[in-house]
């Protein structure tokens, strides 16, 4: 057989074949193009799109501007001004470095770059699949417009692969919701077919660009954090438990004002929340990060998105460790709301229809977004009237945990689930102890009431509270009591797993657990603590030597966390059954002590409580 010749491949190809990897959809090249005019220090950004990028993308910037020459220069593929020597690219201070976003944009597109250097004169050059058409002279102010046209004309299958515009739309409003947060210094404005879609003022307030991104009651319940560890300075802004999303868009983390993806670290922020959050449900969460940038490889990707870290575990903990604080400091407890109330005598009168629901959710939220399907989205979900209101009035940080929130968001109204939620500082450290119990019903439930308000306690809830904590701190102990077996427990492991084991050997003996490895790959328990009921100790022991070998819960708290959440449901006390008044007030007593008495370690809630005025209007003798 012949073998087919070895070729270097035209300049046109070997950028198409980049832009592949650079350039998925519009917001691709909007990325790119911001990125740059970034880099050129621009303090204001425009980005026009027409029919959502798929037509045209034009960005203006009033950044340092590019000579004609330099145009030139830029089209070239591996052309960068923005570093010159390998050394430069361990230690990475603009956006971009790779020098082919521009060749792989214009490859597949009809490009016109305009630059001046002096704010009058100016150079362009229009470039059609890379092909020079023309270029001459004409004026413009200080900076550099880039017109995007036609994108993917010359590859088909991309064109093809393209999403409806409402797709690409969200795309690219989430991308410059993002970048704005990395630039507060900078204002951007984002247009589609001559409407705005969003605008920042460059002023570095945060908080109203969050206002703007997400509507101005989650900007309400932010609470703030920051802190530092030897390679590591994060800071950010994180929901309270009563702002949840059912997805992970929320959460937004940049390292360097570079917006990065990174599971490990989603993971860690959503540790923070593990015992705050039902299952499914995610927080608004903001992170910088601050590094010296040689801690940070960011040449893993053309998109460079994705990024390396020096010791990637204790910014891991940091990040946990310092949201957890934040959180603590803040307290809820579920409050039916009478519009709750309304909603549930609605559902069963079925007098409403669920359009009645929808029809309350006015503002563009995070969630309308749609992940790659059109399919619950209204056609007129990016008009004007849609756009969230600039916030006016600025909540400083302690405000912001007085507000009664109203805040709803689009799925739960739709789904009937509203939960509303009252914040407030924990102050009042026997808030549970001043219930007077009422009594129990359906042997689940306990009632109290206090200044007019009846509350209701889930009994098993409470309890799993209660146990998670002690375990946990119990866990945190190092063992002082063990039982010595005098029957060593058997476990057998793979001769892999062993191994692994003998790795966590420290660890086993401070949390108590000593064994010896005899024939046949079995481990033979010694010890173990006091904490682990003698009862459950085989699928305890089975539990943790998994967790431990395959280092599930990756930090000692998480496992300790894992397993604390495990034990307390199975030592709690059960829904149906009968409880004693003595056994109540123990109870809420030990709900005081607890640092997050309001919710069970699955995140459902503990407490809920109904004013009087809910009662009245549930009897008509108020409206
Ligand atoms: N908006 C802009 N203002 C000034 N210079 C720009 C702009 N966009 C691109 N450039 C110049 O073009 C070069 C190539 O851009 P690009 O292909 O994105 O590569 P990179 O950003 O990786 O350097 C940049 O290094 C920069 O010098
Ligand atoms: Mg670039």
């Amino acid at each position: 057989m012949n073998r087919p010749k070895i070729i270097e491949l035209p300049i046109e190809l070997s950028n198409m074949i980049a832009a592949g990897e650079v350039v998925e959809r519009p917001s691709s090249v909007v990325k790119e193009l911001v990125e740059n005019s970034i880099d050129a220090k621009a303090t204001f950004i425009k980005i026009d799109l027409m029919n959502a990028g798929i037509d045209k993308i034009t960005v203006i910037d009033d950044g340092i501007g590019l000579s004609s020459e330099d145009i030139a220069m830029a089209v070239k593929p591996h052309a960068t001004s923005k570093i010159k020597s390998a050394s430069d690219l361990f230690a990475i201070e603009t956006l971009g470095f790779r020098g082919e976003a521009i060749p792989s944009i214009c490859a597949i597109s009809k490009m016109t770059i305009t630059s001046s250097l002096n704010g009058y004169e100016a150079s362009f050059k229009k470039y059609e699949g890379l092909k020079l058409i023309d270029e001459g002279k004409t004026s413009f102010t200080q900076g550099t417009k880039i017109e995007v046209s036609d994108l993917f004309f010359n590859t088909p299958a991309r064109y093809k692969h393209l999403s409806s515009e409402q797709v690409e739309l969200s795309h690219i409003v989430q991308l410059v919701n993002k970048i704005s947060l990395a630039y507060p210094e900078i204002a951007f404005v984002l247009t589609n077919n001559a409407k705005v879609l969003f605008s920042t003022d460059g002023n570095s307030n945060y908080e109203a660009i969050i206002a703007e991104i997400f509507g101005t009651d989650v900007a309400k319940q932010m609470v703030t954090f920051n802190a530092k560890s030897s390679l590591y300075e994060i800071k950010g802004y994180t929901s309270s438990n009563s702002i949840f999303r059912s997805n992970k868009n929320g959460i937004i983390i940049m390292i360097n004002q570079r917006i990065i993806k990174n599971a490990n670290l989603v993971y860690a922020i959503l540790d923070a929340y593990k015992t705050y959050l039902p299952v499914g449900r995610y927080p608004v969460t903001i992170v910088e990060i601050k590094a010296n940038p040689t801690y940070v490889d960011v040449n893993v990707h053309p998109t460079k998105q994705e990024v390396r870290f020096t010791d990637e575990k204790e910014l891991r903990y940091l990040i946990t460790n310092t949201i957890l604080d934040a959180l603590k400091k803040v307290e809820l407890v579920y409050e039916v709301k009478p519009d709750e109330l309304k909603n549930i005598v609605v559902k069963e009168a079925k007098t409403v229809k669920e359009k009645d629901f929808e029809s309350d959710v006015k503002s563009f939220k995070w969630d309308d977004f749609p992940k790659g399907s059109l399919e619950n989205n209204t056609s007129d979900a990016f008009n004007e009237s849609s756009l969230p209101k600039k916030s006016d009035t600025t909540v400083s940080e302690e405000q912001a945990f007085y507000y009664d929130t109203s805040y709803q968001d689009a799925e739960s109204t739709t789904n009937n689930k509203k939960q509303q939620l009252s914040f407030n500082f924990r102050d009042d450290h026997n808030f549970f102890q001043s219930l007077s119990y009422l009594g129990q019903f359906n042997l689940t439930y306990l009632l109290f009431e206090k200044d007019d308000n009846l509350y209701l306690i889930d009994q098993h809830a409470a309890m799993e509270r209660i146990m998670y904590e002690k375990i946990k701190e119990e866990l945190q102990k190092p063992c002082e009591s063990f039982y010595d077996l005098l029957i060593p427990l058997e476990i057998t492991l793979p001769d892999f797993e062993l191994n692994l084991l003998d790795d966590k050997k420290a660890f086993l003996t401070h949390i108590g657990i000593t064994y010896d490895i005899g024939e046949n790959h079995i481990v033979k328990i010694k010890t173990i603590p006091t904490w682990i009921n003698q009862n459950f100790a085989s699928e305890s022991l089975d539990a943790i030597l998994s967790d431990v070998i395959n280092d599930l819960p990756v930090s000692k708290d998480a496992f300790y966390d894992e397993f604390a959440k495990t034990m307390s449901c199975k030592k709690s006390i059960k829904a149906n059954m009968h409880i004693l008044t003595e056994e109540v007030s123990c109870l809420l007593q030990d709900l005081d002590n607890c640092s997050n008495p309001f919710t069970c370690p699955h995140g459902r809630p503990t407490i809920i409580h109904f004013t009087k005025y809910e009662i009245e209007k549930l009897f008509k003798r108020v409206n």
